[in-house]
């Protein structure tokens, strides 16, 4: 049976994505049957893939216009996300269930994957809430820089309500710093701040600014395969060895 896991922070680029695809990525080299989840409307990590214009993505899914398709990505599956997404909220309104759509549609597919990874929208809207109902563990990528508490307070307060109310089994696994620059007093400090806040839920592993994480997905490829020498693949695989330790 997989463990679900969803990277979210409802604030926007702060490396759910990016996060997304290379732990993937990390976890297929560790000999894991990896399926990633596009839940946002831009569909970043489905480009980022390179799949683009998607006959079948999760939307279509959901609304059960269509069976769940995955997409072949790198020896990944990959459930690919669409702009309709964006108005998953509205049409649901308020049908009774609402919340467990995404797990009802994961469900049978399951035993196929050690690991599904949910990549939320930046958003705590009803896609988010139905990411939380299904996962196991939260991860939250966090740019350590004025403010970031905010949304990781809000982020907190939804998954206690989420908790209570959705998924008992739900868990954060951990709280990490993407884009990390140690020559930025401030977001050393904001670092320090969070850890002393949290300090069971911050990992120990933090992923550096690398300009290498940017140009990976233009290419196509994850970190591993287009820049293994980077500083982004060694951050990512320290993380993915992490987690893989949750
Ligand atoms: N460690 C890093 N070093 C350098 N660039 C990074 C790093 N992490 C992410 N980026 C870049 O920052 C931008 C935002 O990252 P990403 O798309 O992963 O964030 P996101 O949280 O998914 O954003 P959104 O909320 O819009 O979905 C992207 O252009 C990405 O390539
Ligand atoms: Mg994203």
């Amino acid at each position: 049976m997989s463990k679900i896991l969803a990277f979210t922070n409802q604030k926007g680029g702060v490396g759910k994505t990016t996060s997304t695809a290379n732990i993937g990525a990390g976890l297929l080299r560790a000999g894991k049957r990896v399926l990633l989840v596009d839940l946002d409307p831009q569909a970043n990590l489905s480009k980022g893939l390179g799949v683009v214009k998607a006959e079948k993505n999760v939307y279509g899914a959901l609304l059960q216009e269509y069976p769940l398709k995955a997409y072949p990505a790198h020896g990944m599956g990959l459930i690919a996300g669409s702009p309709a997404l964006s108005g998953f909220e509205k049409v649901k309104g308020d049908e009774l269930d609402r919340e467990f759509l995404l797990k009802e549609l994961l469900e049978p597919i399951r035993g196929k994957f050690d690991y599904i990874l949910l990549d939320c929208p930046p958003a705590l809207g009803l896609v988010t809430l139905n990411a939380y109902a299904c996962a196991q563990e939260l991860y939250i990528p966090l740019e350590a820089q004025l403010y970031a508490t905010d949304g990781l307070e809000m982020v907190l307060g939804l998954v206690s309500r989420v908790q209570r109310r959705l998924n008992p089994e739900l868990i954060v696994g951990g709280i990490f710093f993407t884009r990390h620059d140690a020559r930025k007093v401030l977001r050393r400090e904001t670092a320090e701040q969070m850890r002393a806040q949290h300090p069971e839920l911050v990992l120990n592993s933090f992923i550096r600014e690398s300009i290498a994480l940017g140009e990976a997905p233009h290419l196509g490829k994850d970190i591993f395969t287009y820049a293994p020498q980077s500083a982004g693949a060694t951050d990512y695989q320290a993380l993915v060895a992490e987690i893989l330790t949750r």
